[in-house]
């Protein structure tokens, strides 16, 4: 079976990389990271990809003089790797919409929140802040808007009373390493369409019941 080629953009921890990469090493799995490109030197992520022997690149933005030069050059590493599934995984920075579209349904990216809400920085923060019950996170295609696209998986999580930003993230990222694992699985396996701004696939499984909370005795 021929896997899909997978490349990683990160900016940091490099946490989803991870649970990428530890998936990938089950034969079965329909995917494998090939390359992971950063724009910090400093990412600790490289570090997961150098000791899982994948091929790294570091394309600092502050290098180029225009975003569409630092870019071009991503896209050209991601090229010369045979890359065909990007996956965003913590990576801050904007892209073009030029690149955006050289990937059409090909780059996916996990963000912490239910998009559409919470789009953007300090999501935990702002949830908490609100008083919502549920937040969770969402792995989508990607669209020029930030933060946006139609999205592939979700996974809901309860904000307990007690939470700080902290204690609530730790809680989420558990649950984005799952759902960018199984997320990759159902696209790299040909489960999912995009249809509009919408993601259909006749095999994807649906839960049926919803969630209450607080739960009365
Ligand atoms: C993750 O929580 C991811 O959802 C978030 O950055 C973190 C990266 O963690 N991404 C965004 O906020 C994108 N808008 P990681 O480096 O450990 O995977």
């Amino acid at each position: 079976m021929a896997r899909m080629k997978l490349g990683v953009l990160i900016s940091g921890r490099g946490s989803n990389l991870q649970a990428l990469i530890e998936a990938a090493k089950k034969e079965d799995y329909p995917a494998e990271v090939v390359l992971v490109i950063s724009n910090r030197h400093n990412a600790k992520g490289l570090d997961h990809a150098r000791s899982a022997g994948i091929e790294t690149l570091v394309i600092d933005h502050n290098d180029f003089e225009s975003r569409q030069a630092f870019d071009d050059a991503v896209h050209a590493g991601l090229v010369d790797a045979g890359v065909e599934l990007v996956c965003l995984a913590g990576f801050m920075r904007l892209l073009d919409p030029e690149f955006v579209a050289r990937w059409h349904n090909r780059m996916l990216n996990i963000h912490p929140s239910l998009l559409p809400a919470y789009r953007g920085l300090r999501t935990h923060e702002r949830a908490i802040e609100d008083g919502v019950r549920f937040t969770g996170c969402t792995v989508h295609f990607v669209r020029p808007e930030m933060d946006a696209g139609p999205i592939v998986m979700q996974a809901v999580v309860p904000v307990r009373p007690t939470d700080t930003a902290v204690s609530l993230g730790r809680r989420v990222l558990d649950y984005e390493h799952r759902v960018y694992v199984e997320s990759v699985r159902l696209v790299a396996s040909g489960h999912v369409r995009v249809s509009g701004s919408r993601v259909t696939g006749k095999d994807l499984v649906i839960p049926e019941n919803g969630l209450i909370s607080p739960l009365q005795s």
